[in-house]
């Protein structure tokens, strides 16, 4: 396998982490970049399910893996999160897991921000998951963040954390009549996992160019998804990190030449958490159906996921950005039942047509989309492993999102469990 970059095309929750997990087989170094534990990536093994938040999602695969200098990460989260995969008997030693000396860390007061920041906004709100992502990347980008490097350096960190919660107490007293943190008790806390934490830190873009001389394949494992990003989604109604294909290279630390193959995951129909706008959001019985038979709920919050129709505006708009080489179509399977299935192929706006996704939400909040129609296939694929068994109207559905995007469906996914996968052409 080439070096490849797994992104989400849509509003996150496209089934990145299945076929993460699946791809790993093939490559040596697996990599996050970007996002934080916001992303809930889901992986189903031999039947039994394992949610990841922060570790990639090769680690079930044996593969060494890295978390960037572009993710920002909760050390709790983490040292939770690798107790927890330890007790399912994976191998998270540090020779498995390093964590980029630049990332940077979410502390206590960027939730406190985050939550209070939401709970102010009343029903304006974005609908973030709490876990403190804005405020966090807000820091890195006024350059008073806590990097992982910080913890080397005890008198350093301890100074930085009491100058940066001076002003985030005096936030939260005045702007939110919210209750202070206590200075001693954040040093504390951070002090207590800082051993633990240490032997996991490591120049995470020198390891990556080290083995990729050595002719190492890394695969990159994106989180949220191309319209969840900072500048080309629905903003604001988005996360606060680059998560388009370009950033896998800024957010790991190498080179862009590194990102030979781009694939898109493309859930088979759209679904999005949180707030903000969706233009072919159902909101009758097929709408409900789907969530009940997608089991759409998010993996992060446990929130319901509003769902509707694919919508090739959004998938057109991600080939692009993204320049995607590949398509991964999943959950396929949700839609057996359908007598009929749609397709958003533009929308209508003020009387004229327009083919590209809007910038502003004003003006997408008002657009109509436009759709064909296509007959389902009223038939169970869950089984399938050849794509030459697919009924034949899902096989006419795949080829329209091709015709329609441009890009190659290379991967099927028909079920949760890695083994459900249909591979119609070599990665
Ligand atoms: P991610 O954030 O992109 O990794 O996706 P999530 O894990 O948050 O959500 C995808 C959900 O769909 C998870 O519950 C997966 O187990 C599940 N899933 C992935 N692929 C398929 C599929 O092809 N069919 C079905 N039925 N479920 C799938
Ligand atoms: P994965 O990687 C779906 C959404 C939140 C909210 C907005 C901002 O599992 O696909 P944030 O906490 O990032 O500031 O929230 O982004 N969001 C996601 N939605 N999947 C995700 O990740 C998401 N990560 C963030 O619901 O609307
Ligand atoms: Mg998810």
């Amino acid at each position: 396998m080439l070096n490849t970059v797994i992104i989400g095309t849509q509003w996150g929750d496209e089934g990145k982490g299945k076929i993460v997990d699946l791809l790993s087989e093939h490559a040596d170094y697996v990599v996050r970049f970007q996002g934080g534990n916001n992303a809930g990536h889901t992986m189903v093994v031999n039947g039994k399910t394992i949610i990841s938040h922060l570790i990639p999602s090769g680690i079930l695969q044996k593969k060494k893996c890295f978390i960037g200098n572009g993710v920002v990460v909760d050390p709790f989260v983490l040292l939770d999160e690798i107790d927890y995969l330890v007790s399912n008997q994976v191998d998270v030693s540090p020779d498995m897991l390093k964590v980029s000396s630049r990332a940077h860390l979410i502390m206590p007061y960027h939730k406190e921000i985050d939550n209070a920041r939401e709970d102010k906004k009343g029903d304006k709100k974005i609908g973030t998951t709490g876990r403190g992502i804005g405020p966090c990347y807000e820091d890195k980008a006024t350059r008073r963040g806590i990097r992982f490097c910080d913890l080397m350096d005890l008198d350093l960190l301890k100074e930085k954390i009491s100058t940066i919660l001076e002003e985030k107490n005096f936030y939260l007293e005045h702007y939110f009549h919210a209750a202070p943190l206590d200075q001693d008790l954040v040093i504390n806390d951070i002090l207590q996992i800082r051993d633990r934490l240490l032997p996991y830190i490591a120049d995470v873009s020198v390891a990556l160019h080290q083995g990729s001389t050595k002719g190492k394949t890394l695969l990159f494992e994106g989180a949220q998804g191309t319209h969840l990003d900072i500048e080309h989604g629905t903003y604001p109604f988005v996360t606060s990190s680059s998560t388009v294909a370009g950033n896998a290279a800024g957010g790991a630390g190498v080179g862009p030449n590194l990102l030979n193959q781009i694939l898109g995951i493309v859930k088979a129909y759209t679904t999005r958490v949180g707030e903000g706008p969706f233009p072919t959001e159902l909101f009758d019985e097929t709408g409900d159906k789907i969530q009940k038979t997608g089991a759409e709920f998010g993996a992060t919050t446990g929130r319901k996921r509003r769902c509707g129709w694919l919508d090739m505006v959004m998938i057109k708009n991600a080939a692009r950005l993204n320049s995607l080489t590949g398509l991964v179509i999943t959950k396929m399977d949700v839609l057996d039942d359908l007598d009929e299935i749609k397709i958003c192929t533009a929308y209508q706006y003020n009387g004229s047509t327009i083919p590209d996704f809007p910038p502003d939400i004003k003006t997408l909040e008002h657009c109509t989309p436009l759709y064909e129609t296509h007959p389902g296939w009223k038939q169970k694929t869950s089984d399938f492993t050849d794509y030459a068994d697919l009924p034949d109207n899902a096989k006419k559905y795949l080829e329209r999102i091709t015709q329609l995007s441009g890009v190659p469906v290379k991967i099927i996914s028909v079920g949760p469990g890695r083994e459900a996968t249909i591979i119609k052409e070599a990665i």
